[in-house]
């Protein structure tokens, strides 16, 4: 879904970084090979990932949805030299496509895959983090949340995907609309915590930076 006119979509693509070849490779095996392959965070969202990453330039990084790692390559770009990101996500079928990219990348060793329930394994990540980006199953996303801000380090910054849920976050909301109703009470959640401060960016799907203070 286009939040911009297509034109000004286009020209915005156009005139930002051009997606690195690895993700090229890596996204046209996901369309050949698994399925939902709309689910990848795409060529421009990965570029903001990757600039958002390098201004706060981490430690250490934690991702909910790992996919085909995608997203997970562009959070490694600004790790520092001896950083980490880990990366968890349900479905153990995506574990040895995910490797043989983050092998062909820098970072393979810095990336530290998790496989099973994102509920059930931050709490066993005895780690802080100063970056965490969120983009599991909506339902959970205020439970992530709770989860995390114990975790995050004071400046630390929690990037949440997809607040915008295709414009459904502004529409009547139906009946068993479950995850919408999440993203509604997720996005209030973030405006209203006093340990954050938070700003909603209408970038693709809606991406939301919030900084610990
Ligand atoms: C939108 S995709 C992630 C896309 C990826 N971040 C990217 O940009 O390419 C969401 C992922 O969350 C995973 N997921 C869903 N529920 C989960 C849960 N409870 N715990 C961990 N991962 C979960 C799914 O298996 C899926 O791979």
């Amino acid at each position: 879904m286009y939040f911009l006119p297509e034109k000004l979509d286009d020209y915005v693509v156009a005139h930002s970084e051009n997606e690195p070849e690895l993700l090229q490779q890596l996204t046209r095996e996901t369309y050949q090979k698994i399925l939902q392959p709309i689910m990848l965070s795409g060529p421009y969202q990965g570029r903001v990932l990757s600039m958002i990453s390098k201004l706060v330039n981490p430690k250490t990084i934690l991702e909910l949805g790992t996919f085909t790692g995608y997203s997970t390559l562009c959070l490694a770009e600004g790790l520092q030299k001896d950083g980490e990101i880990h990366t968890l996500d349900i479905n153990e079928e995506l574990e040895d496509f995910q490797r043989k990219y983050f092998n062909k990348s820098e970072f393979g060793n810095q990336i530290h895959q998790h496989i099973g329930n994102a509920i059930e394994i931050i709490p066993k990540i005895d780690k802080t983090f100063d970056l965490v980006f969120i983009d599991a199953d909506k339902p959970n996303y205020s439970n992530y949340f709770h989860l995390i801000i114990e975790k995050l380090n004071p400046g630390g910054i929690i990037l949440s995907d997809n607040v915008l849920w295709h414009g459904k976050v502004v529409e009547p909301l139906k009946d068993k609309d479950n995850s919408t109703k999440a993203v509604l009470e997720y996005n209030t959640l973030l405006k209203n915590d006093d340990r954050i401060e938070t700003v909603l960016l209408p970038i693709r799907d809606g991406l939301t930076i919030s900084r610990k203070k």
